[in-house]
């Protein structure tokens, strides 16, 4: 995971939102290793007690209405959230907050009678018009008793627009389209083929290069793994084979890099039945199945310009000699190939372990690392080949 360490950011709570958003949100930006300082309106101060604050960040609290020029430098970003309108104009009237060089980040939390589209239009504007970015409220709630259900960016997705905010940001412009997940071949309306992958290696690469600057495509199959909230992935759901390479096929001019990690089946039924198929009386079934189209091998071959490639590969045996071969067959920029039997690689687990394969020549073993390390290696690896560093 990459870390915060050596970063510093204030974290700004508003009225009756520090109750249910604040300390899981500290909690987790210190985690990272951030450097965090927080700061709360006179309205948030009176609902917790004066050891909250400084037991979470374990920094004195610095009372929002005392922040001058001073008390907001410093920091690598600035967070906001919750913020209510009072406090949204008060930022935007105060000479000190409009001379802050930091990114600030805007998370307005609205209570039923002011939460209508007007009101979020009028903020988004109001906050982009001073540079800043709002962070948009999603259906998470936060009761507020008599006042009703205070509606807010909820902890995770403010905690990764954070992350985007302080990123390093070599990837910034780049359009990446990923793809994850297993797909799933329908033989009729009950069953289907599939495979164990869970996605979460994709979705790694997509978090990690959101947090970069770049901007995602995230072309999945069904799957269990949650898609981080952020702004920079665009999700693409599809269900088969054939699906995710005509959705590739579709968006994969417009980008930079391709990262294509999906567990794609090989094969899908011949056919399809409309009714489900019932049993008969023999002891076997037979379901014939056809070849799918090899995304890879398309966007490696398709004429023109196309995106730097990255393939992957699952193999349980041969790993070297069976990567180099379908880097070269798929026309790859790279490839990085995994020994799917290994404990802690492969499917189903927060590690893996990938040795990745460089048009050219060069082979790079990485260690054991969290799917999060690997993709960030993945990407340093990426980006140093397409001299963006
Ligand atoms: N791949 C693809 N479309 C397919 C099959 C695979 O795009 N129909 C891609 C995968 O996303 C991965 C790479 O090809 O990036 C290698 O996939 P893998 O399953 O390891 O190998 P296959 O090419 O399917 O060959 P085999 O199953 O015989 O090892």
């Amino acid at each position: 995971m990459v870390r915060g360490i050596g970063l510093k950011v204030l974290l700004v709570a508003d009225g009756a939102g520090v109750l249910c958003h604040t300390a899981s949100l500290v909690t987790s930006l210190v985690r990272t290793g951030l450097t965090v300082r927080l700061s709360l309106t006179a309205s948030a101060q009176v609902l917790v007690g004066p050891y909250f604050g400084s037991m979470l960040s374990g920094h004195p609290v610095l009372p929002f209405e005392e922040l001058d020029e001073n008390g907001l430098s410093g920091y690598d970003a600035i967070l906001v959230a919750p913020a209510s309108e009072k406090a949204i104009k008060e930022m935007c009237e105060s000479p000190a907050w409009n001379g802050v060089r930091c990114p600030v980040l805007v998370g307005p939390g609205l209570l039923p009678k002011d939460d209508n589209a007007d009101a979020w239009d009028e903020l988004d504007a109001t906050i982009s018009a001073k540079g800043w970015k709002l962070i948009p409220a999603g259906i998470e709630t936060c009761t507020m008793g008599a006042l009703g259900e205070l509606r807010v960016a909820s902890t995770e997705r403010c905690f990764e627009e954070m992350m985007v905010a302080i990123g390093k940001n070599d990837l910034k412009g780049k359009r990446i389209l990923i793809t994850t997940g297993p797909t799933a071949e329908d033989a009729d309306p009950v069953r289907f083929v599939t495979n164990r992958s869970t996605g979460r290696m994709g979705v790694a690469l997509a978090r990690m290069a959101a947090w970069r600057g770049a901007f995602v495509t995230l072309i999945h199959g069904p799957m269990s793994w949650p898609i981080p909230p952020i702004n920079a992935i665009r999700p693409v759901p599809v269900r088969s084979a054939n699906d995710m390479y005509m959705a590739t096929m579709e968006l994969v001019q417009e980008q930079h890099i391709a990262i294509l990690c999906a567990a794609v089946a090989d094969y899908t039924p011949v056919e399809y039945s409309d009714i489900k198929i019932k049993k008969g009386q023999d002891a076997t079934f037979a379901l014939l199945l056809k070849r799918t189209p090899d995304i890879l091998d398309a966007v490696g071959h398709m004429p023109g310009e196309r995106p730097f490639l990255v393939g992957f590969a699952a193999e349980s045996d041969h790993v070297h000699a069976n990567a180099q071969s379908k880097l070269q067959a798929k026309n790859c920029d790279m490839l990085c190939a995994n020994d799917v039997t290994k404990p802690g690689s492969g499917f189903a687990v927060g590690t893996n372990q990938v040795t990745v394969f460089l048009r050219g020549g060069e082979v790079r073993e990485l260690p054991q690392m969290s799917k999060e390390d690997v993709a960030g290696k993945i990407l340093d690896i990426v980006s140093e080949r397409m001299s963006l560093q």
